[in-house]
């Protein structure tokens, strides 16, 4: 999959994104990443890309001829049509399902702002959507922007190993929080694994995990129960 990145910063994105999963991804040829910068799009001898906003307040908003450029001359660079998603706290909340439909889509263009944000215009008549990764405000889109391209390339058939998916199964498929992870050494003086991690018993072990899972949802984030794909010995479990 194709993802380009529209951003005053664009290493900022591509750098974050060299790294583990992500670099391997790119390695393998399962995600190509290309940063397109307005500046490069802008007019005059100050490449100038904000101005003060209409009705007057602190900070600037984003011009929109060097993004509107930027944005044409990313969409041309592939045949395959692209959506183009601004990451903003304006956005819809990002959700593992929203990643899982996005990692399906040959392509799309990530639109980072900074400042106060993107001259209004240009969202109505370029933007098919607008993302959240969580109620708090940061400098730009550009950290948005990692997190999505992160959560989406370990998607992609053949980033994760084995070991690795099989674990990402057990979570994504049923919207539980993980449960507790332990390793060597047994004994340590913050404590010991628990026993049944050790018994050898499949059974115990899985039933073991899935209690903690679901024990841990209910008290961090008892709301994700209601959507998750609980079974009747789930049900059992939590009453336990
Ligand atoms: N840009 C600034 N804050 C943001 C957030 N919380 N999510 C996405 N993009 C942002």
């Amino acid at each position: 999959m194709r993802i380009d990145i529209v951003s005053l910063f664009p290493e900022f994105v591509t750098q974050v994104a060299g790294h583990g999963v992500v670099g391997r991804a790119q390695e393998r040829g399962l995600l190509a990443l290309h940063g397109w910068n307005p500046r490069d799009h802008a007019e005059g001898n100050y490449r100038r890309v904000d101005d003060r906003p209409f009705g007057g307040g602190p900070g600037m908003v984003m011009l929109i001829d060097p993004l509107r450029a930027c944005l044409a001359a990313a969409r041309a660079a592939d045949p395959a049509p692209a959506k183009v998603i601004y990451l903003s706290p304006q956005g819809m909340p990002l959700t593992q399902a929203k990643v899982r439909e996005l990692a399906g889509e040959p392509r799309f263009i990530l639109l980072c702002g900074r400042y106060e944000g993107i001259d209004e215009r240009l969202v109505a008549a370029e933007v098919d959507e607008e993302l959240s990764i969580g109620d708090y405000v940061l400098s730009g889109g550009e950290l948005a922007a990692a997190v999505v391209v992160d959560a989406v390339a370990r998607l992609q058939e053949g980033a994760l190993n084995d070991a690795e998916s099989a674990a990402q199964d057990s979570f994504a498929a049923d919207g539980l929080l993980d449960c507790p992870h332990y390793t060597r050494p047994v004994e340590h003086e913050l404590g010991t694994v628990p026993e049944v991690l050790m018994s050898g018993n499949h059974a115990g072990i899985a039933r073991w995990r899935r209690q903690q899972a679901l024990g841990r949802t209910w008290q961090r984030r008892p709301e994700l129960l209601d959507e998750a794909a609980l079974s009747a010995a789930d049900r059992k479990l939590l009453e336990a």
